[in-house]
């Protein structure tokens, strides 16, 4: 795929069958690779490519759910829903810093985020309209990224794969109060009960996107499982969470809202009916519910934060010169 003698992410090694060979084969033994260590620059690239994507959506996932702090129904749910929203800005800059062991910068990644250039997860282009939206988020969204963050634990880039083990962790408890606000409202009145199915038609198809296109169109699975970026397929990933949830589902007296949604006994596992495409991709490009609110609300909180970026850049600048001062007067 690469072609011979290309220039390393070191600067220096040329990527040569022998490089490519010898970097595959720490892959295949499972070995960590390290910020220091030669890698080629399609590896280095995917991942910044993956892991600043990832942070966006860490980011811009604070949105329609931060919109409902302010009116959660109880005191211990708006505790709850602000420590997870706090720990996903937590995730994005966890994921910000690993991404810059690959030479990327914090600036470089936010600039493409603010000018629309880089991706982040079409998910978090659907509104929440109502309280049990936030339950459905942490059941369905989390419950969806829990599945594909399980396996990054395990990727062989060393920094971002520890850093999935503590967001990981974070994120099971982000799913268990979505689901547990589902409970209540279930076991509440009629009214309650029918929007919690009315947030579940809502969000059920686009958390089954959320793990990416299909076989066909998703163009980097192949490379990035042999590298083992990725372990699993994204149709694998997507069935094994149809798999998990639809008991859930039930258990919530929830209906799935998919016809054909059926056990296959052969496979021990779910067939389901087919996924809208068009819909994902014109997500993806920027024509969903709320793109462009998005993007329009974090450029005007990063306008607004410029003051406290600003004031702690002095602060370390002042505490560097402090320090250095403080060393030579001890010389
Ligand atoms: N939303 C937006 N774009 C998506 C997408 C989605 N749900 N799924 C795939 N795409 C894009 C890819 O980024 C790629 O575009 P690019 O070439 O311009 O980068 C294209 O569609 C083709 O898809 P591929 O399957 O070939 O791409 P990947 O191999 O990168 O697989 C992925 C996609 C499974 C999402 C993978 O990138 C991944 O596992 N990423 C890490 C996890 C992640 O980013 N999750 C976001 C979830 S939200 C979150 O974490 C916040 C939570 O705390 C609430």
């Amino acid at each position: 795929m690469y072609s011979q003698g290309l220039i390393g992410a070191d600067g220096k090694t040329h990527e040569d069958e022998a490089f490519l060979a010898a970097f595959q084969a720490r892959i295949d033994a499972e070995q960590k690779i390290e910020p220091n260590d030669p890698m080629p620059e399609g590896y280095r690239k995917t991942l910044i490519r993956q892991m600043s994507q990832h942070a966006h959506s860490e980011i811009i996932g604070m949105q329609p759910e931060g919109n409902w702090i302010s009116r959660a129904p109880t005191l211990r749910r708006k505790a709850a829903l602000l420590a997870k929203v706090q720990e996903e800005g937590g995730h994005g800059l966890y994921l910000y810093s690993a991404a810059e062991t690959l030479g990327v910068s914090r600036e470089e990644m936010t600039d493409q985020l603010l000018t629309g250039a880089a991706k982040y997860s079409s998910i978090f282009n659907y509104p929440a309209l109502t309280w049990a939206d936030i339950g459905a988020i942490g059941w369905l969204v989390d419950g969806a990224v829990i599945m594909n963050q399980n396996a990054l634990c395990r990727c062989s880039y060393g920094p971002y794969a520890r850093a999935m083990i503590r967001i990981c962790k974070e994120e099971s408890f982000h799913q268990r109060q979505g689901y547990e606000i589902l409970i209540t409202l279930c076991n509440g009145t009629e009214q309650q009960k029918e929007l919690a199915q009315d947030a579940l038609n809502r969000f059920w198809w686009p958390s089954l996107m959320m793990f990416g296109p299909s076989e066909g169109g998703s163009v980097h699975s192949e490379q990035s499982m042999l590298w083992k970026i990725k372990r699993f397929s994204n149709d694998d990933l997507r069935d094994k969470f149809i798999n998990a949830t639809v008991p859930q589902a039930e258990f919530l007296g929830l209906k799935v809202p998919d016809p054909d949604l059926t056990w296959n006994e052969e496979k021990q596992g779910y067939d389901h009916g087919d996924i809208d495409w068009d819909e994902f991709w014109r997500v993806v490009k920027g024509d969903g519910p709320c793109n462009r609110e998005r993007l329009k609300n974090r450029n005007r909180v990063h306008r607004e934060g410029a003051w406290v970026r600003e004031a702690a850049l002095a602060y370390a600048q002042k505490r560097a010169v402090r320090e250095e001062a403080a060393r030579v007067a001890a010389e």
